[in-house]
């Protein structure tokens, strides 16, 4: 079992970015936390961060065959791409968007995600946490569907 976790832009500086937002925690401490809740679970976690909206896209291109679900966290690119949730059906993969903030406590152009109606499920609000519960899901919810 591999789950594919995908940053987008500007994640690369948490910790230092808005941290009354966005936690403390760097991307590479959440990385390597998903990493080891991962192999608690006996399930490969694999990451990558871009800046680049079509970097995102290729990534899920080049692992549809590989992962068995993704963890989202698009940031701007939620409420903007279109390309990206084209990516995400097509790639036709169970997905949970997380977002480290609560979007919809924040200003109105954040209010909307275009993934939402094509994922699985969203966390948004729990800080570095919800990437932890959203691995935990996936893996539940791809053993519920092995043994059906
Ligand atoms: C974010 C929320 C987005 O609105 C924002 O653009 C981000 C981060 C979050 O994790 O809270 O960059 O996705």
């Amino acid at each position: 079992m591999r789950v594919d976790v995908l940053h987008g832009p500007n994640l690369n500086l948490l910790g230092e970015r808005e941290p009354t937002v966005y936690g403390k925690a760097t991307l590479a401490e959440i990385d390597s936390r998903l990493m080891a809740i991962g192999a608690e679970l006996s399930c490969e976690v694999r990451t990558f961060q871009s800046n680049h909206e079509g970097a995102l896209v290729d990534y899920l291109h080049a692992t549809r065959r590989l992962a068995d679900a993704y963890i989202l966290n698009p940031a701007g690119y939620t409420h903007t791409s279109v390309a990206l949730r084209d990516a995400v059906i097509a790639v036709a993969k169970p997905a949970i968007e997380v977002h480290l903030s609560n979007t919809d406590a924040r200003e109105a152009f954040r209010h909307k995600s275009l993934l939402a109606d094509v994922v699985l499920g969203r966390i948004q609000g729990l800080g570095a946490q919800g990437y932890e519960w959203a691995l935990r899901a996936l893996v539940a919810h791809l053993r519920a569907g092995q043994q059906a």
